[in-house]
C-alpha cells in the first residue's frame, strides 16, 4: 500500500468543495467554459487593492541584503507590531507584537493552534454546518472532534454546545462571518458561549480554549459592529489571514492573536512558534509579510460582494428557494428543495450550475453556493437555478 490507511480514508471522505471544482473543470473542457457556471469555490474574485501592487513594486526594487533570508519564526517583529497596532485600535485591548505570530494563512493558523494544545484524544467541538477542513486539522493533530448543532437561522446553539462540553475537550472553534452559511454570531451568543465554556472548565478543573476562526470578518455587509472574541473568554484565540479581505488567498499570509488576557499566554506563544517551525510552515512568507505590515487598513471593496449577494439573494429567493439572508463572507446556504441535497446537486450539475452539496459541511439538506464570482458566472446562473428548482418540484411526492 503506497499511502497510510488513515489518509486513504480522510480522502475518500474529503471535501466536496474539492469534488465539485475537480468536475467543473472536466466540464469546462468537455463542453466550454462559457457553458458552465461554478460557484463551487471560495476563491476571492476581487484583485487585491492598489496598495498591494504598490507595495511589491517597492519591495522587488529592495536590494537590502537579507531581504529575503529566513527569520525568525514569529515573523518580522515590524509585521507583528502592525498586526497588534491595529488590533488595539479595533479592539480597545492592549495587544502588543507578542501576542501575535505570522502564519501560512487561516488553514496554517488553526493548524499551529491545534498541534499547540492537544494531546492525543483531545476533544475540538465545532458547530454544525463547519468548513469540512476543520476535520482533517483536528485529526492531523491528535485531537477528536465533536459537533454541536446551530439553530434554524444558523446561530450557535448554546445548549447543543454545553451538552458538547466534556472533560477531555480542549477546544472550541467558531466562525463568524461563516462559511457556509455567511450569518455573523452577535456578541450575546460569543458571550452564551464563553459562559457555556466557564461553566465547563470550572465542572470539570480544565482549561479550553476558545478559537475564532475570522479570514471573512472584513467582509460584513450589514454594517454592524465586529464582536470580537477576546472580551468573552480569557483563553481566546483568533486565527486569521488576508486572504478575502486583501484577496490573497494564493499568497498564503495570516497570523494568531491571543488574548493579551489569556493565562500563560507566554507558553502558548512559544508552543505555537515551535509548532509553526517543525510542522514545516518555518515562517510566513517573507514578501507579503513586509507589504502586509504597511496596508493593514486596507481592503477589497466589500461592496462588490455586497452587490452580488444583493442579486443573487433575490433571484434565488424569487424562484422560490429558502435561505437566511447572509450578512458577510461570500457564501449562501439555502434549503435544498429535494430531500437529499445530493440528488439536487445533480440536478443542479445537468443545468451546468455547481454547487456544494450540504451534507460537505455536517448538515444534509441544503446546499453551498459561493457568490464569489465574475458577474457572467452570477448572471448566467440564474437561469439554471430555475429550471433545477422547477423539476425538483415536479419531482415531489
Ligand atoms: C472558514 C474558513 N477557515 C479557514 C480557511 C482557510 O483560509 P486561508 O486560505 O487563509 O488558509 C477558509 C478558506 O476558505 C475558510 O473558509
Amino acid at each position: 500500500m503506497a499511502i497510510s490507511k488513515t489518509i486513504r480514508e480522510q480522502m475518500k471522505e474529503s471535501s466536496w468543495i474539492r469534488r465539485m471544482f475537480e468536475e467543473g473543470t472536466e466540464m469546462r473542457r468537455k463542453h466550454g467554459a462559457d457553458k458552465v457556471f461554478d460557484l463551487s469555490l471560495g476563491n476571492p474574485v476581487l484583485e487585491p487593492p492598489t496598495e498591494f501592487r504598490t507595495e511589491l513594486m517597492r519591495i522587488a526594487q529592495d536590494e537590502t541584503p537579507g531581504t529575503h533570508r529566513y527569520m525568525p519564526n514569529t515573523g518580522y517583529a515590524e509585521t507583528r507590531a502592525a498586526v497588534a497596532k491595529t488590533l488595539a485600535a479595533e479592539t480597545g485591548m492592549a495587544f502588543t507584537a507578542g501576542e501575535i505570530l505570522m502564519t501560512c494563512g487561516a488553514a496554517g493558523a488553526l493548524n499551529v493552534t491545534l498541534r499547540s494544545i492537544l494531546d492525543r484524544g483531545d476533544e475540538v467541538v465545532i458547530f454544525a454546518p463547519y468548513f469540512a477542513e476543520y476535520i482533517f486539522y483536528i485529526q492531523h493533530n491528535g485531537g477528536v472532534m465533536k459537533v454541536a448543532q446551530c439553530d434554524s437561522g444558523f446561530q450557535p446553539d448554546v445548549a447543543s454546545l454545553a451538552a458538547a462540553l466534556t472533560a477531555r475537550t480542549r477546544a472550541v472553534i467558531i466562525n463568524s462571518p461563516n462559511n457556509p452559511t455567511g450569518v455573523i454570531y452577535p456578541a450575546s451568543i460569543i458571550a452564551a458561549i464563553g459562559q457555556a465554556i466557564s461553566a465547563a472548565e470550572k465542572t470539570f478543573g480544565t482549561e479550553i480554549y476558545l478559537i475564532a476562526d475570522e479570514p471573512y470578518r472584513k467582509l460584513i455587509y450589514s454594517g454592524q459592529e465586529y464582536p470580537f472574541v477576546y472580551k468573552y473568554h480569557q483563553r481566546s484565540i483568533v486565527a486569521t489571514s488576508h486572504s478575502k479581505d486583501l484577496g490573497l488567498a494564493g499568497e498564503r499570509i495570516g497570523y494568531i492573536a491571543v488574548n493579551p488576557g489569556c493565562p500563560d499566554k507566554s507558553e502558548l506563544l512559544e508552543a505555537a512558534v515551535f509548532a509553526n517551525r517543525t510542522l514545516g510552515f518555518v515562517n510566513a512568507p517573507a514578501i507579503m509579510q513586509r507589504i502586509v505590515a504597511r496596508i493593514q487598513g486596507a481592503s477589497v471593496d466589500v461592496d462588490e460582494y455586497r452587490k452580488k449577494r444583493d442579486f443573487l439573494y433575490g433571484a434565488l429567493t424569487g424562484i422560490g428557494y429558502e435561505c437566511v439572508k447572509p450578512e458577510g463572507a461570500f457564501y449562501m446556504f439555502p434549503k435544498s428543495p429535494l430531500p437529499d441535497d445530493r440528488d439536487f446537486i445533480r440536478l443542479l450539475q445537468s443545468k451546468f450550475v455547481l454547487c456544494v452539496p450540504g451534507v460537505g459541511f455536517g448538515t444534509p439538506g441544503y446546499f453551498r453556493i459561493s457568490y464569489c464570482v465574475d458577474d457572467r458566472t452570477l448572471k448566467g446562473c440564474v437561469p439554471g437555478f430555475r429550471e433545477a428548482y422547477d423539476e425538483a418540484k415536479t419531482m415531489l411526492p
